[in-house]
């Protein structure tokens, strides 16, 4: 009795080399839920060709609905001679409704654009649960944006100071491209969605009658491919979804670098809850960010998946070839990844506290103040060309004498130019300098308030 696909024109079945690895069912088992609903929804549409009387398809529907139950639970499992979950899955069938019955679904589809479809269902649902994940970690920087409105920290380039800015604002400047990476999921979602492959067949398409659209329709897409070749053998929606994920571990790995950072005995801007960190087996002292450090490592690791990948389909010919087998183990690492780091990450952020009177100490230190004055002076007439020399004597000042652009007094600011009047002390405080940033996105409080609330409005409508 043969079990493979293949049996009628081999004499031979495969070596035991070729199954072990050829086998996939150890990474594709996942797909067993989406491959039973696509089944389903094949049933349907072989019915409606007249290919299957109603007896036919209840009696199927039945047998798929009890394989999805002991798929479930456990009770049919692949087998090792099972190449993919694809074969496991009509074997299942064929066992329990017999080879005459169970051998007429696989009429009119084939594995190639089974899969193609799977695996867009697949990714469509988890990509909806990273979306999920990703929302509830803007949630947790908007929380801590809004407990801390009004903190001052020092703003960095070069990761040296350059101007007083809110904790909020900065905190905020860490949501807004994990917004983005909801909006891309978004649109992700809408471009695979559009097109269902099935009944694209091994490539040139179905000469059974069968109606694309309707499966697609049965499968939750709005619409099917419209090239058969293009539907079996695009990879581009699985590099994309990878992409993606990647990009999420990236915009996720630059914060995750800060709080180690700040994290520092020489930073001391925060203090990680003691559920969120790890001790040291040799050093009693220790308290580790390891959340943020696996956060940062594991960004690499997705950038390899995505990277993996593309090699994979670089100059693969059309239409279906084995090597995009090898599609699926990337994306699965990648959703796993975020699956298992995004929760403990969010968590770290919900409970992170700031140490407000550093930063608000720290906001002016290194001149940061500086620019203020040049745009003062550009308020008071002065050309910027000149204001930013004038500005940059006081810093000169300064420095020789070991003091801070505020304890310049009247007389100083005077030598230095004319054009510096006592007034330029309003500009001096962090306070003031943050206020002045008002402009839409800016630092100012009333600006950071509106953000908040801009950033609001657009997770509720994502
Ligand atoms: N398991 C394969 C994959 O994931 C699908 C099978 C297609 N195989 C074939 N010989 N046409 O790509």
């Amino acid at each position: 009795e043969k079990t493979s696909l293949w049996g009628g024109r081999f004499t031979s079945g495969p070596s035991s080399a070729l199954t072990e690895l050829s086998r996939s069912t150890h990474f594709d088992w996942r797909l067993a839920p989406y491959d039973l609903a696509g089944s389903k929804a094949h049933a349907a549409v072989l019915h409606r060709a007249g290919l299957l009387t109603d007896d036919d398809l209840s009696a199927l529907l039945e047998g798929i609905d009890a394989l999805t139950a002991d798929v479930a639970s456990g009770d049919f499992v692949a087998h090792p001679d099972d190449e993919d979950v694809h074969t496991a899955l009509e074997r299942g069938l064929i066992e329990k409704l017999g080879p005459e019955l169970g051998g007429r679904l696989r009429a009119g589809r084939s594995r190639n654009d089974q899969v193609a479809t799977l695996f867009r269902l697949y990714l469509r649902d988890h990509g909806r649960q990273v979306a999920q994940l990703v929302r509830e970690l803007v949630e947790a920087l908007a929380a801590q944006a809004e407990r801390h409105l009004g903190v001052a920290m020092p703003g960095r380039t070069h990761l040296q100071h350059a101007q007083p800015v809110l904790l909020s604002h900065h905190l905020l400047a860490h949501a807004w491209p994990l917004v983005r990476d909801l909006d891309r999921l978004a649109e992700w979602d809408a471009r695979v969605g559009a097109e269902s492959p099935y009944g694209s067949g091994a490539l040139a398409g179905s000469s059974l009658g069968l109606d694309p659209e309707q499966v697609a329709t049965d499968l939750g897409f709005t619409g099917s491919t419209p090239n058969s070749i293009d539907g079996t053998a695009a990879r581009d929606f699985v590099a994309e979804f990878a992409y993606i994920t990647a990009q999420v571990g990236v915009d996720v790995s630059r914060l995750a670098e800060e709080i180690i950072l700040w994290n520092t005995k020489e930073f001391g801007f925060v203090t990680l809850d003691d559920g969120y960190s790890t001790g040291s087996s040799i050093m009693p002292q220790k308290k580790n960010p390891d959340v943020a450090e696996l956060a940062r490592g594991k960004a690499g690791r997705l950038i390899g998946n995505l990277s993996g990948l593309l090699a994979t389909l670089k100059a693969l010919p059309l239409a279906y070839n084995r090597d995009l087998q090898e599609d699926k183990e990337p994306v699965f690492d990648s959703v796993d990844t975020l699956e298992v780091l995004l929760p403990a990450f969010t968590g770290m952020i919900a409970t992170l506290t700031f140490d407000t009177a550093r930063l608000e100490a720290l906001a002016p230190q290194g001149f940061a103040l500086a620019t203020d004055v040049a745009e003062w002076l550009v308020r008071q007439g002065v050309p910027f060309r000149e204001a930013h020399e004038i500005s940059g004597a006081c810093v000169q000042a300064c420095e020789e004498r070991g003091i801070d652009l505020p304890d310049l007094s009247d007389d100083d600011f005077a030598a230095i130019s004319p054009h510096l009047t006592p007034d330029v002390r309003s500009v001096l405080t962090v306070a003031g300098s943050i206020a002045s940033r008002d402009a839409r996105g800016g630092t100012a409080q009333a600006r950071v308030s509106d953000q908040l609330g801009e950033l609001r409005r657009r997770l509720t409508s994502s």
